[in-house]
């Protein structure tokens, strides 16, 4: 049996195996609100033969939207629909569901990725909200100065945090991520590239990450313990004056002790321009090993793992607890079916398409020539004439 398909823990959530979704906006929200397409895109999810999917980056207050097609869950109807949601999700596989919340500080107010690739300000005649920042800096030339955050503000926002957190459970998600990294408010707080404070939320690196910490104690106050809670984080800044990933290690120390189960170790997107080291298979995989071998504490690696033998080998050297995948999901919402019969074994397929499990399709072994699934054989141990799966639409 692999690795990659064996069970894992975060905090006391059990996870059938270490494979992880990784949050992805799809900028189809409506007024913050869950649309069919979410059900469609999370429910392919579900039976991709991951352990856990997370939902997308899910603002905690209007202010924290990115773009007007950015999930949020502030209000009662953005709840409604993802308890419904997840309702929905749950009646696919056992995969755990978790949701990832944020808040966009100065990167607030753009259009959605599908309108302009790269995301861009949203020009005045299309009603911008202000974003919010620890500073008065704007991401950009041609974006808006974001208004620098005062303390009733900075409290105004980790208050909402712990309010989504309430409705998250609510709804009935098994765990929260915070998202600290990508260049959102929880990051521009620790990044001294963004973060130019004097009172006691910057400055020395222990006010910088006051924000965060604040936010992860407030969320860790109201989330179960028997839930799982997680935290993005920024593993470096790729940038001299911003933060490194000593800083990161220190933070995870601190996450840690205030109660929070995992982190998944990202990186990039404080400021534009920056020359990033371009991204090759596993680039960020010794960030997650850091983590687990310098601060004990359960890593999730994320970015570029694309084949199962690499997930595989990431677990099996103890590299990270756990990797999360996104546009490999993108491309084969099968991979994790898939990655298990490249490696040999044998998880639950969705009934549905049982027919197309490697032991029961001659056409598998061509298909995917590199697989080791169990040698092909007909299961003909069900009298085909009363078997369902063989007259699934008989009529
Ligand atoms: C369409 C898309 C949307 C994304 N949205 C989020 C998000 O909501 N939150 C987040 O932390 N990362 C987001 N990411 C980043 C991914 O979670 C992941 O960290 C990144 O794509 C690297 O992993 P990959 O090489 O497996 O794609 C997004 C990525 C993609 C492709």
């Amino acid at each position: 049996m692999s690795v990659l398909f064996s069970e894992g823990f975060l905090g006391g959530l059990r996870l059938e195996n270490r494979l992880v979704v990784s949050p992805m906006c799809q900028y189809s929200a409506v007024d913050g609100i869950a649309q069919p397409w979410h059900l469609v895109h999370l429910g392919q999810m579900m039976i991709s033969g991951a352990g856990l999917v997370i939902v997308e980056a899910t603002a905690v207050e209007p202010q924290g939207l990115g773009t007007r097609g950015d999930m949020g869950l502030y209000d009662d109807a953005q709840e409604s629909a993802l308890s419904e949601l997840v309702g929905n999700l749950r009646t696919l596989s056992s995969a755990k569901i978790g949701i990832q919340l944020t808040h966009t500080g100065r990167k607030a107010a753009t259009r959605t990725i599908p309108e302009r690739w790269r995301g861009e300000p949203l020009p005045p005649e299309e009603g911008p909200w202000k974003p919010l920042a620890p500073s008065a800096l704007a991401f950009d030339e041609g974006w808006q100065t974001p208004q620098e955050l005062d303390e009733t503000g900075i409290r105004r926002i980790i208050d909402a945090f712990a309010r989504s957190a309430e409705r998250a459970v609510r709804a009935g998600f098994d765990l929260v991520e915070i998202h600290g990294a990508h260049g959102y408010l929880i990051h521009e707080f620790l990044s001294p590239i963004t973060n130019r404070r004097t009172d006691d939320w910057g400055g020395t690196i222990e006010k910088r990450n006051r924000f965060a910490c604040e936010v992860a104690k407030a969320v860790r106050k109201v989330w179960p313990r028997e839930r799982a809670l997680g935290f993005r984080l920024n593993s470096t800044d790729w940038h001299p004056d911003g933060s490194t990933l000593e800083d990161a290690l220190a933070l995870a120390a601190e996450l840690k002790s205030i109660g929070v189960d995992y982190v998944v170790m990202s990186s990039g997107n404080i400021a534009p321009g920056i020359r990033i080291p371009p991204a090759t298979p596993g680039h960020q995989v010794a960030f997650a090993a850091s983590v687990r071998k310098q601060i004990g504490m359960t890593a999730m690696a994320v970015g570029m793992i694309l084949d199962p033998h690499q997930a595989e080998a990431i677990i099996a050297s103890g590299d990270a607890d756990f990797v999360a995948l996104a546009r490999p999901f993108l491309d084969n919402p099968r991979w994790g079916l898939h990655a298990a019969a490249a490696l040999g074994d044998d998880i639950a397929y969705p009934p549905q398409y049982i027919r197309a499990r490697p032991n029961n399709w001659l056409g598998f072994s061509h298909v995917h020539p590199h697989s080791r699934a169990p040698a092909t054989r007909l299961q003909l141990d069900r009298p085909r004439s009363v078997s369902s799966w063989d007259r699934p639409n008989s009529a």
